[in-house]
């Protein structure tokens, strides 16, 4: 019995309490048990939230209307509906899901972090020692960065391992948003030899804002929030019996480096730029070594055939 004498709803709302229980078990029996799982989940914290904040069909419509200007805005060069997830830090906690290894703490895997939108498959092969920069000349700070690629276990060298690196120009713009790059620039893939050791140039990164002219941005306006990264490589470092990593590094000077947009940063992936004497082609460097586990180390949490039922959702 509540203070005022009426009897307290078990469901501890004013609402009807068979709701939304009747659009779960309108699934159909042949929903994979997957699928019947999300979508359970979905809709019963869809509708707490619902009835939690009192939504108005005003707001809801406006979140609808969100979601359909995303879907307009996007193509193979812009991922908006990606772009939403990232400024609510959803990419990055299900890239923390995904990829939180079972190990122990005294010897790790390099850590991952979130793919992002500007990845592109097919980035030129280069020869160690090449550089991934055309264009810019007398902008950004010439890099070489270079270090081994190892099996996180046994600390050997990882043969054969391909790094797919990527980042943005002086300018803050990936080449696909700037019209002013040539086709692939400030992208390449490098392939160890039997010494797992690698090496090329690049630019030392900036920060940048990620795309806020859409829905992502009108999210970070009204959370009062900005749009900036801090300055980063991406990679994606593969190799024959190991898990792929798809991760970034960030450098410790930047700005920003606390406060990522997208909330990417992890410490361990924090590194150094070194002044670099007596190389006419860079004048920093950046030692890095990437770790890497087998697909039997690397047993993600994961709940049994997922992926496979989740992609055909
Ligand atoms: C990026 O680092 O490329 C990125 C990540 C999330 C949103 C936008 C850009
Ligand atoms: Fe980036």
């Amino acid at each position: 019995m509540a203070s005022n004498g009426t009897v307290a709803d078990p469901k501890g709302h004013k609402f009807d309490p068979n709701f939304t229980d009747a659009v779960i078990n309108a699934t159909g029996p042949k929903a994979t048990p997957r699928v019947r799982q999300l979508t359970s989940g979905l809709i019963r914290h869809l509708h707490d939230f619902a009835r939690e904040n009192e939504l108005t069909v005003d707001e809801w419509m406006a979140g609808v209307e969100l979601m359909n200007e995303a879907g307009r805005m996007s193509d193979d060069r812009r991922n908006e509906g990606q772009l939403l997830c990232d400024v609510l830090g959803l990419e990055s906690l299900v890239d923390e899901i995904t990829y939180k290894l079972a190990l122990s703490a005294d010897s790790e895997p390099t850590a991952t972090a979130i793919l992002g939108p500007f990845w592109r498959k097919d980035a030129p092969q280069k020869s160690m020692g090449d550089t991934i920069v055309t264009g810019f000349e007398g902008a950004g700070d010439r890099t070489y960065m270079h270090g081994i690629v190892t099996d996180f276990r046994t600390g050997k060298p990882v043969p054969g391992a391909v790094l797919d690196v990527w980042h943005t120009g002086p300018n803050g713009l990936y080449e696909q948003q700037d019209p002013g790059q040539d086709d692939m620039n400030l992208r390449g893939r490098f392939t160890t030899g039997e010494d797992g050791k690698y090496g090329f140039y690049c630019l030392r990164p900036v920060p940048y804002p990620i795309p806020f002219d859409g829905p992502a941005g009108k999210i970070l306006k009204a959370l009062d929030r900005h749009p900036m990264r801090p300055a980063h490589i991406h990679f994606i470092i593969s190799a024959p019996g190991y898990k792929p990593i798809v991760t970034q590094i960030f450098d410790r000077n930047s700005k920003y480096i606390e406060d990522d947009a997208v909330f990417a940063v992890k410490d361990s992936l924090v590194v150094d730029f070194k002044p670099l004497k007596g190389n006419e082609k860079a004048e920093f460097e950046l030692p890095y070594d990437f770790r890497m586990a087998t697909f039997e180390d690397a047993k993600v949490h994961s709940v049994k055939g997922t992926t496979e039922e989740s992609a055909s959702l």
